[in-house]
């Protein structure tokens, strides 16, 4: 068997049999009768964009640039409503309701364990060792515990939220390595613009077992466009593509998607990170001697984990001058811990003079 047949007989043996639904042709060059759609754009529309027509499945202009950003061929991209889709279908693809498990490393993100409790699949929580690191020689041991019942996706998040830091690359190859021919390991590098270290991308040559998420939610700023990317295996694509609704993605997200990942667009992108950047490293400076606070975590995202003596006050110092920040209090592996996103130079500027 070819590594990527055995990497696809980890998938639920209906998914794998499933006859994908016939969404409607996508023929621009035809007038279209054939999806029961309005024949005229909706009232208040000015902008040309077909609004009244299902937008195209995987929109051809859009895979092709991010293809391009990444650095990968088209058929190994599935666009979804954010990578938060993603994470489901990776979930409901791999993972039998009451019989399959999944890794997850807390504190991380909080969607692997809630996809797997939808899917009916139990959650092996392993949590992240002492400076948010993985726990690599328990999960090895997870992994090869017992054939019959060796989970069957592993979740690592690199940069890690909710704590900022990058996971050391050579766990995460251990972990890689441990997992082949066993398990499914997937990277979530939705904030790896703000990281420097090479993205996980790059290996997915090497192990067809590995899926990268990647969004242009974070660096990119089109959260409200839902645009993720599952980064993978052409097989594991075709596969996924199987359970994705028709017509996932929006044609305004297809068409402000497309103009980000043009030249003008990534260069102010460029810009904008590293300001970021700068930004986050001039408020871990100005915090670390905050009053207020025991700890700020070292981050290679758009945001800083920050431990307080007392949260709350961490809190309501903030909204008094008009920020919410995420409460990460009582969390598992975390303190009175408060999670921070870096704003515009202004906003920081707030969160330093009422915290400091
Ligand atoms: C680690 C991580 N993954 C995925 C997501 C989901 O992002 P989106 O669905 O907007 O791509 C988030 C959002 O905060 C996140 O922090």
């Amino acid at each position: 068997m070819s590594e990527i047949d055995r990497v696809l007989s980890l998938a639920r043996a209906e998914i794998r049999a499933l006859k994908a639904y016939e969404h409607a042709q996508w023929r621009p060059e035809l007038e279209r009768l054939h999806a029961n759609e309005s024949p005229w754009p909706p009232i208040s529309s000015s902008d040309g964009l077909a609004r009244h027509y299902y937008p195209e499945p995987q929109p051809t202009a859009l895979v092709a640039a991010m293809a391009a950003y990444y650095g990968v061929d088209a058929d190994q991209i599935l666009l979804g409503r954010g990578s938060d889709e993603g994470i489901d279908l990776v979930t409901r693809a791999f993972c039998r309701a009451g019989e399959d498990s999944v890794i997850v490393c807390p504190p991380t993100f909080g969607m692997y364990a809630v996809a797997a409790a939808i899917q009916g699949a139990r959650t092996l929580s392993i949590p992240l060792r002492e400076h948010f690191q993985l726990d690599v020689p328990a999960i090895v041991a997870a992994l090869q515990a017992s054939c019959a019942n060796t989970p069957k996706l592993v979740w690592l998040c690199s940069p890690n939220n909710p704590t900022g830091n990058r996971l050391e690359p050579s766990d995460i190859r251990q972990v890689i390595e441990a997992a082949r021919g066993r398990s499914v390991v997937i990277v979530d590098e939705a904030y790896a613009e703000f990281d420097a270290t090479p993205s996980w991308i790059a290996s997915l040559a090497q192990h067809p077992h590995l899926i990268v998420l990647r969004t242009l939610s974070k660096a990119h700023g089109l959260a409200g466009l839902r645009i993720g990317a599952v980064v993978a295996h052409r097989a594991l694509v075709q596969l996924l593509r199987k359970i994705i609704p028709p017509y996932a993605l929006p044609c305004d997200s297809a068409r402000w998607g497309t103009i980000a990942m043009q030249p003008p667009a990534l260069a102010v992108t460029r810009e904008r990170i590293d300001c970021l950047r700068r930004e986050r490293e001039r408020v871990r400076v100005a915090l670390s001697s905050s009053p207020l606070l025991t700890r700020v975590w070292p981050s290679e995202a758009n945001f800083l984990l920050v431990d307080a003596y007392d949260g709350g006050l961490v809190l309501d110092r903030l909204a008094a001058v008009g920020l919410i920040v995420r409460d990460f209090r009582g969390k598992s592996g975390l303190g009175e811990s408060i999670r921070i996103t870096i704003g515009t130079p202004e906003q920081n500027d707030r969160i330093i003079r009422s915290l400091s």
